[in-house]
């Protein structure tokens, strides 16, 4: 355990530098694994998460060399790993590297993840990969044993809005010639879609009503190795310009930063609320949109979020609900549920630690209620249950409140974004370390 205190930053504001996009690194990497030839990836982000999808991905066999801060990475067909595939916290790793090992006939792969990876459930990618023709022992937790197989096609209707469920079908279904369609209730993330035409392979996104989607595989399904620029991530900028949104005369711009409109959600919601938001200088990296991005501080008004517009920005609720706390009156997150299957039960998580910094917050099943002051006392100890998001969001709230804000354990933080802390102190938050 690491504990920190955050305490009220009054002078914030300057330019950020964040690391490389998660997700696409993750598909970075494995796609190159897949690919024939070599990747060069650069941008990767370096943290916990995308080191254990390298390490995997060096384990079914792919060969992977630093030239500087790039990586070039060459495929093969997938053999069985000598050691059990350690996702660490995870996910995403978990599942998308199932669905791409799941056509490899004759490998065997056991999963294995931390105690926050092994309760969260894994049933939603083995069903469908079942479906397909692969074999699985265990039950709907890590740890897994996969049996690849020659696989047959699917038309997977998923009761989900999940990137990771769709990209593992996504993937598996590199493997055959069948068609692979997967639906799903609304559009999650498309980075695998994007990079699978990177990589060659061709796809087609069919709009269906009320918002849900289709995305199928097309006959081009053979990848070859590209060069690979990884975006920054949004979804860590979230923290700095979510704290430039709630300390009056803070603004924070974030240079060659991801706009795909899947994970721009928490700029959409934080103009809303009335901060000022500018996205200049779009152009494309990769295949994905990248913009210069500014938030500063404006008064803010509460927020109402509707059930679409959620998974857009599935991370940013924690720190989203944080900026909520700071605005005057009630704002209401709908169709959250999907969030309490997280690194933690994140609506529970939240909750909590807006309660201990006497905000009145009201989790319910589906549903999340934040009574805004305008302001918030602060003065709590917040419990991470080793979620990096968890100890992110909580860390900035303390630059924003009126007193202190300590969360249990900065070291979830690792898996995701190390140099939170260099990045927000170059910005003028003042933390500290307890005892
Ligand atoms: C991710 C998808 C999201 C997100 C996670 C990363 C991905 O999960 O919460 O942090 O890279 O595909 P779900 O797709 O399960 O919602």
């Amino acid at each position: 355990m690491s504990p920190l205190t955050a305490h009220p930053s009054p002078a914030f504001g300057g330019t950020a530098t964040v690391p490389g996009d998660k997700s696409i690194s993750h598909r970075a990497l494995i796609l190159a694994a897949l690919a024939e030839g070599t990747s060069r990836i650069s941008g990767l982000l370096d943290a916990d998460d995308v080191k254990a999808t390298r390490a995997a991905v060096e384990a079914f066999g792919a060969r992977i060399e630093e030239d500087g801060a790039d990586l070039l990475v060459t495929g093969c067909p997938w053999r069985s790993p000598a050691v059990p595939i350690d996702c660490g916290n995870s996910g995403t790793s978990a599942r998308l590297l199932m669905g791409a090992a799941a056509r490899f006939e004759g490998l065997t792969a056991r999963f294995v993840g931390d105690a926050s990876l092994s309760r969260r459930p894994m049933r939603r990618v083995v069903t469908p990969l079942t479906r397909m023709g692969a074999r699985f022992e265990g039950g709907d937790t890590l740890p897994l044993t996969l049996h690849g197989a020659r696989l047959g096609g699917i038309d997977y209707e998923s009761p989900v809005a999940s990137a990771q469920i769709k990209s593992a079908i996504l993937l598996a279904g590199l493997g055959t010639d069948a068609p692979v369609r997967v639906s799903e209730p609304r559009a999650s993330r498309d980075h695998s879609e994007v990079m699978l035409a990177q990589f060659g392979a061709d796809g087609t996104l069919e709009p269906m009503e009320d918002g849900a989607q289709a995305v199928a595989l097309g006959q081009s399904r053979k990848l070859r190795a590209c060069e690979v620029v990884v975006p920054r991530d949004p979804s860590s900028a979230a923290f700095a310009w979510g704290a430039a949104a709630m300390i009056p005369g803070a603004k924070v711009r974030v240079a060659g930063v991801l706009v795909n409109a899947t994970r721009t959600g928490f700029l959409e919601a934080l103009e809303q609320m009335g901060a000022d938001v500018r996205i200049e200088r779009e152009r494309t990296q990769s295949g994905e949109p990248v913009a210069d991005v500014t938030v500063a501080h404006r008064r803010l008004d509460p927020l109402r979020l509707e059930a679409a517009t959620i998974p857009a920005l599935i991370d940013e609720i924690p720190v989203l609900a944080c900026v909520a706390a700071m605005a005057d009156g009630e704002s209401v997150f709908e169709g959250v549920n999907e969030l309490r299957h997280k690194e933690s039960d994140r609506i529970g998580s939240t909750a909590a630690g807006l309660v201990a910094n006497v905000v009145h917050a009201m989790p319910e099943d589906d549903r999340l209620t934040i009574f805004g002051r305008g302001r918030v006392r602060g003065g709590g100890t917040v419990t991470t249950h080793h979620d990096h998001r968890i100890a992110m969001a909580f860390l900035t709230l303390g630059l924003a409140a009126e007193r202190a804000v300590g969360v249990d354990d900065t070291t979830p933080i690792a898996t995701s974004f190390p140099d939170f802390r260099e990045m927000m102190t170059r910005l003028g938050a003042r933390f500290e370390e307890a005892g």
